[in-house]
């Protein structure tokens, strides 16, 4: 394992980590003591119209995956309408590779809560909602268990610290689906009907929890705002670039010697990740890499330094998504990972649309095929068409986001493919693989 260079530790901008490492970081107390609350005393004397004026000054973008400016979301909201309005912290996290949000909930719950406070404030929210990922019992419990520690403190409930705000806060455990992670989706699934996205418009910001307008806010969006309060939109913006201002919480798994979560301003290169990571696991070397989860375009060791910026990552032919890095090595085949990612969007396409239902299914039919050494040359052209025919016109982005390793394999590694159908690569699945079931 490398040790990191202090240019490269310098690089580390821990905001949102910050208590992660304090004893008993997720009790009230620890968060007290190291700041907690002391934002939403400040917001709570300014008018709501301020707060989201700050934000919007912040350049804050979502991150969630598509980074739109959180100030501008909240401005949509109707006021003066006579509605209920809602806010919707979307915990689902099920985009794979990504892990932030659930560490973040699991060490510092009480910044998200300080946030939903804080957020349901400036948007004239009386009800918020946590939707968060079934599985993660162990956040949950740290989550519910922080929303009852802020109800008995006064943060939560009628009358928040005399100021005639009340809230209220549900946390809501789904039951586990990649595609109760998109907005419109979580929101049919928080209203108890079957996940699946809604025809857009309306946008929730006018019709969207039951009917109402609702902001749909990602976990690490909500906890950078306390510390926005804080520090200052001027503050928030010493860090990142100029279009992507802020801290961010890259993790890094794969072949590396540390994989974990590193906070860093937005624009760090994975070169730079990588140093802090300890570098590659002894006898590997960078191949292929994410830049943020399995929905957005593979990227190479040519791509070392590219700015993990919003618009460098796109000007590089990729998304910056949830800036999850899956750092995968010489000695991994790019050919069987996006077989196995189709695998993942193929079960968890929900079915609703054609292009991604039936495309995903023949895709990964035809993965088989190659991978069991039986496939042909059109295969890679069936593979582009079927990709073209996904793409753009998916009625969700789970449809559009299947299709980025298979486009981006084959623009990097179409050799990989060649050598299987060419029979220089030995198969990877068996006969009986090939027909698989479901
Ligand atoms: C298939 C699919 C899954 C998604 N999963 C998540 C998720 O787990 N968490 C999340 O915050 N956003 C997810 N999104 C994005 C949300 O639809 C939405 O853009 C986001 O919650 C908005 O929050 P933000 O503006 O704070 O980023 C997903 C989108 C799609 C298409
Ligand atoms: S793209 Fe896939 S997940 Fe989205 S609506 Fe269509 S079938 Fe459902």
């Amino acid at each position: 394992m490398t040790t990191p260079r202090l240019e490269t530790l310098a690089k580390l901008t821990p905001v949102l980590t910050k208590r992660w490492l304090s004893p008993d970081a997720w009790r009230i107390g620890t968060y007290e003591k190291l700041d907690g609350y002391a934002a939403l005393r400040k917001a709570l004397k300014a008018h709501p119209d301020d707060l989201i004026q700050l934000v919007k000054d912040s350049g804050l973008r979502g991150r969630g995956g598509a980074g739109f400016p959180t100030g501008l979301k909240w401005g949509f909201i109707p006021q003066g309408d006579g509605k209920p309005h809602y806010l919707v912290v979307n915990a689902d996290e099920g985009e794979p590779g990504t892990c932030k949000d659930l560490p973040l909930m699991t060490h510092d719950p009480h910044s998200l809560v300080e946030g939903v406070i804080i957020a349901s404030y400036a948007i004239r929210a009386n009800r918020a909602y946590i939707y968060i990922r079934g599985e993660a019992v162990h956040a949950a419990r740290r989550l519910r268990n922080a929303v009852r520690e802020a109800y008995a403190k006064g943060y939560l409930g009628r009358n928040i610290l005399g100021s005639g705000f009340d809230l209220e806060l549900v946390v809501h455990s789904g039951a586990g689906a990649y595609i109760c992670g998109e907005e419109t989706a979580l929101l049919d699934s928080l209203e108890g009907f079957r996940g699946q996205p809604r025809l857009r418009p309306p946008f929730p910001a006018t019709h969207g929890l039951y009917a109402s307008p609702t902001v749909v806010n990602n976990v690490g969006t909500i906890a950078s705002v306390p510390y926005i309060v804080l520090g200052g939109a001027a503050w928030w913006k010493t860090m990142g670039t100029e279009k992507s201002s802020g801290p961010m919480i890259y993790s890094l798994s794969g072949r590396v010697a540390n994989p974990g979560q590193f906070e860093c301003s937005l624009g760090v290169t994975l070169r730079e990740l990588l140093e802090l990571a300890g570098g590659m696991q002894p006898g590997h070397n960078l191949r292929f890499w994410t830049p943020g989860g399995s929905s957005t375009p593979l990227l190479t060791a040519e791509h070392l330094d590219v700015p993990l910026d919003f618009e460098s990552v796109a000007a590089a032919g990729s998304i910056l998504g949830t800036t999850a890095t899956q750092i995968f090595s010489d000695q991994d085949c790019p050919v069987y990972a996006t077989y196995r990612w189709l695998e993942f969007y193929h079960h968890e396409s929900c079915g609703k649309c054609t292009p991604c239902r039936e495309g995903n299914y023949w895709m990964v039919r035809v993965y088989r095929r190659i991978l069991s050494g039986q496939g042909t040359h059109e295969d890679l052209d069936t593979l582009l068409d079927t990709c073209d025919n996904i793409l753009g016109r998916s009625f969700c982005g789970l449809g559009d986001g299947a299709t980025s390793s298979v486009t981006s394999s084959l623009q990097y590694f179409k050799q990989d493919y060649l050598d299987y159908i060419e029979g220089r690569t030995a198969p990877k699945l068996s006969d009986k693989q090939l027909v698989g079931a479901h």
